[in-house]
């Protein structure tokens, strides 16, 4: 029997394509920038499964591209590049990543909430330019981390373990989502507020919650004008959840603190955004899940998701499990 065709749609590590090469004809976009859209659409046509990211819209167009087309595994734990009820109405099982990047995106998230809090980009471009004469009773002070109170917008895996590490630094952590977690709260001291309450009382307002169509523009100048005007904003889940218009003009007028961004609103930010241009916004290219370790098992993941689907077996993570139900593409 011939081996199942896939295409990965960019160069994953080598513990992820290690897993797939005995099981499947491998075919590999290795460019560093994301396949046109044109070439999804041709490769889709001849393959029964793909590992996508987040750079790649898979969307019914895609999905009709080929009947045979059994899965579809996103290398990323956050899965709004895939349109899920259609790819479940077409009996498309859709792969994501999650558990694995946890720590690890809570790690990047609180390296930017200290990172703005003591001005460290500023602090090191000052030293670049040759600024640092003497040590100066006002210079470069910034905001105190331990004792301030953290606000996470968002309390999943990824929101809980910045309450952990917000726990390191003796915070008051507040958190909003739609679903309380006593368990969670017990043991991490975290209490369940509204959304007004926590943007009113935070020092630090972190988002991790998933894009979708009531998050779009969560925060934007109606919630910039509730936060005390030295919070500071950090967002390390998708950008479009942060308004950038409006969060260039609370931080230009003074409105808030900082912000602290691993994801923009487009991606990556171009050049002319205004938001380049403030001392006060730090921005990093959405590298919250890189550590060489996690992606590995990212890769991992993925490719497990793969070989399952093209297999026509249950995907050991799914996004959209009710798909079983309804009946799988064979
Ligand atoms: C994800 O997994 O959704 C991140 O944004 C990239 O790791």
């Amino acid at each position: 029997m011939s081996k199942p065709h896939v295409f990965v749609a960019r160069l994953i590590p080598e513990e992820g394509l290690a897993m797939l090469r005995d099981v499947v004809a491998l075919d590999v976009w290795e460019d560093e920038l994301p396949p046109p859209r044109q070439v999804i659409l041709e490769k889709v046509r001849t393959v029964d499964g793909i590992i996508s990211l987040l750079t790649d819209k898979m969307d019914a167009e895609v999905m009709d591209a080929n009947p045979r087309l059994r899965v579809i595994s996103n290398y990323a734990v956050g899965f709004d590049n895939v349109d899920i009820p259609a790819a479940t109405a077409r009996g498309i099982p859709v792969g994501n990543t999650p558990g694995v990047l946890t720590d690890t995106t809570a790690d990047l998230a609180f390296t930017l909430l200290m990172a703005s809090a003591r001005r460290i980009q500023e602090s090191i471009d000052y030293v670049r330019a040759g600024k640092w004469k003497t040590w100066g009773p006002k210079l470069l002070t910034g905001q105190d981390i331990h004792g301030a109170t953290l606000g996470i917008i968002g309390f999943g895996r990824i929101g809980q373990e910045m309450a952990r590490r917000a726990n390191g630094f003796r915070m008051r952590v507040l958190y909003y989502d739609l679903n309380r977690n006593v368990e969670a709260e017990k043991a991490l001291s975290a209490t369940l507020v509204d959304l007004d309450t926590l943007l009113r009382e935070s020092d630090f307002v972190s988002v991790h919650t998933n894009l979708t169509d009531a998050t779009r523009h969560l925060l934007d100048a109606r919630a910039f004008a509730k936060m005390k005007r030295t919070a500071i904003v950090i967002n390390t889940a998708r950008g479009p959840i942060v308004d950038p218009n409006d969060l260039y003009d609370a931080l230009k007028s003074g409105r808030i603190g900082g912000a602290a961004l691993d994801v923009t609103e487009p991606e990556p930010i171009p050049l002319d955004s205004p938001l380049l241009t403030l001392p006060n916004c730090l921005i990093v290219p959405h590298i919250a899940s890189a550590s060489v370790a996690t992606r590995a098992k990212m890769a991992q993941m993925a490719a497990a998701n793969l070989i399952a689907g093209v297999r026509g077996q249950r995907l050991p993570t799914c996004v959209n499990p009710e798909v079983y139900a309804r009946g799988i593409r064979q």
